[in-house]
């Protein structure tokens, strides 16, 4: 289980994050939602040790998470990466594997075995000898989920993983959370979807710079708890 408890994060004089408390269950996907700005992505760096924290503390299995960042995988959000960057597909992919491999050594052939069964699941490995810039976004999101994969992580941080895919890449995210969680991982995915794909996780959270509400869709999409966040225009969702 991973813990967070009274988490705060600003920069300068912007408190970006107040005070947040929750755990995430192997076993389940959460959505982290929440408006522009809310803070969902400094949370979740600050969570990884990205990013300096006021306060609070972030345990995994009862123990602090800085000391076992080897289980973690994270794809952050599109902005945050250089897609300019002259990197192949499968270079992109293996760089999941430096740490098992280290880095001045070649890979291993099990690393090459699992950089390619990575590639196959997210239906990338025809694109393997290109370059990461020449993809479209949704490919793009889909080596990136590759890379993750090929870290053989238990604990899975996506930042908007969905933004501008088409159903085909959505369809596969899913499908590939599906089977992280059957495998006992721990998956948080922060998300802007409203709608249908929230049947799809087990566990919401709300955030807008404090934890508004967390548990399951009923509890979490209520009219009061957007109208909170997102205004009175959105309270017909409800
Ligand atoms: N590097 C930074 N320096 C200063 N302020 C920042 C920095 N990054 C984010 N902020 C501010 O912190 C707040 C939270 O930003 P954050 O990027 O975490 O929001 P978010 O919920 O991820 O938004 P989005 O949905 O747009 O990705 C915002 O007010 C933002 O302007
Ligand atoms: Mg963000």
């Amino acid at each position: 289980m991973l813990e967070v408890r009274n988490l705060a994060v600003s920069y300068r004089e912007t408190e970006a994050v107040r005070n947040v408390s929750f755990c995430l269950q192997p076993g389940e996907v959460t959505a982290l939602l929440g408006p522009n700005g809310a803070g969902k992505s400094t949370l979740v760096q600050g969570i990884l040790g990205l990013i300096p924290i006021d306060r609070g503390s972030v345990k995994w299995q009862h123990r602090s998470l800085k000391d076992q960042l080897k289980k973690i995988a994270y794809v952050p959000q599109r902005t945050q990466i250089d897609w300019d960057y002259p990197i192949t597909v499968q270079n992109v992919v293996m760089m999941g594997r430096i740490r098992a491999t280290g880095w001045f050594r070649s890979p291993s052939r099990r690393s090459r075995e699992i950089v390619n069964t990575a590639l196959q699941r997210v239906e990338m490995w025809e694109y393997r000898q290109r370059q990461i810039r020449e993809l479209s976004g949704g490919q793009q999101q889909r080596v990136f989920l590759a890379r993750a994969l090929a870290q053989e992580a238990d604990l899975f941080f996506f930042d908007e993983p969905f933004a501008g895919v088409d159903r085909k890449t959505e369809e596969i995210l899913f499908n590939v959370f599906d089977e992280l969680k059957e495998k006992g991982k721990t998956i948080l995915v922060i998300s802007h979807d409203l709608g249908e794909t929230l049947d799809r996780y087990d566990r919401l959270l709300l955030l807008d710079k404090e934890l508004i509400a967390s548990g399951s869709k009923q509890e979490v999409i209520t009219a009061e708890n957007l109208r909170k966040v997102y205004g009175r225009h959105l309270q017909s969702m409800a």
